[in-house]
C-alpha cells in the first residue's frame, strides 16, 4: 500500500472517531435534557386522601385558604409551589420545623422552578401546627413517613 493510500485510511478513520464522538457527546446531551425536564414535571402529584383528625380537618381549611393557591389541593402541586406531599417534605428530611420557617420567612427557590415562596406573615404558628398535622397525615396515607 503507498503512503498516501495508508494516510488517506488514518484520515477516514479518524473522521469517522470524531464523528461518533459528536453522536455520542449529543446523546448524553439529549439525556440530560429529557432527564431534566422529567424532573420538572414531577411538579405535581396523585394524592390519595384519608380520613383527618380535627386538627388535621382545621389544618386542611387553613391549607386551603393560604397555601392552596401554590400546594394545590391537599399538597399536590400545581406551576406556582411544589406538591408537599412528597417524599422530598418527610419529616425526616423537612421537620415540621422547615414549616414554621417557611411561613414565618419564606424560602428561596432551592428545590424546584417555581420561584420563591413569599413569607406568609398572617398565618399564626398555631395554624401553622394545624396545616402541618394536615400535610402529615396526608403524608402517611401516601406511604410518606
Ligand atoms: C405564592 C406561592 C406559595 C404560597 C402561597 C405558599 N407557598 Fe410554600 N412554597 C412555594 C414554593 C415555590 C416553594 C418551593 C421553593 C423551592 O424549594 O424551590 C415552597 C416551599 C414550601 C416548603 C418547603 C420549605 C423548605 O424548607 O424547603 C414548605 C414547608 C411550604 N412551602 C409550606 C407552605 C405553607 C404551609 C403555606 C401556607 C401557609 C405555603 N407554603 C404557601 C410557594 C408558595
Amino acid at each position: 500500500m503507498s503512503d498516501d493510500k495508508q494516510a488517506e485510511k488514518k484520515r477516514r478513520r479518524m473522521l469517522i472517531l470524531a464523528m461518533l464522538a459528536v453522536v455520542a457527546l449529543a446523546a448524553v446531551g439529549a439525556l440530560a435534557f429529557v432527564l431534566h425536564e422529567s424532573a420538572r414535571s414531577e411538579g405535581t402529584v396523585t394524592v390519595k386522601t384519608t380520613a383527618l383528625s380535627d386538627l388535621g380537618k382545621q389544618g386542611e381549611a387553613l391549607f386551603r385558604a393560604t397555601c392552596m393557591e401554590c400546594h394545590g389541593e391537599n399538597g399536590s402541586g400545581t406551576m406556582q409551589g411544589p406538591p408537599l406531599v412528597h417524599i422530598i417534605y418527610e419529616p425526616r428530611h423537612h421537620s415540621d420545623k422547615a414549616f414554621y420557617l417557611a411561613v414565618a420567612t419564606g424560602v428561596r427557590q432551592h428545590h424546584w422552578p417555581y420561584g420563591d415562596m413569599p413569607a406568609q406573615p398572617q398565618v399564626s404558628p398555631d395554624d401553622v401546627t394545624k396545616i402541618i398535622r394536615f400535610i402529615r397525615e396526608l403524608q402517611v396515607a401516601n406511604g410518606i413517613s
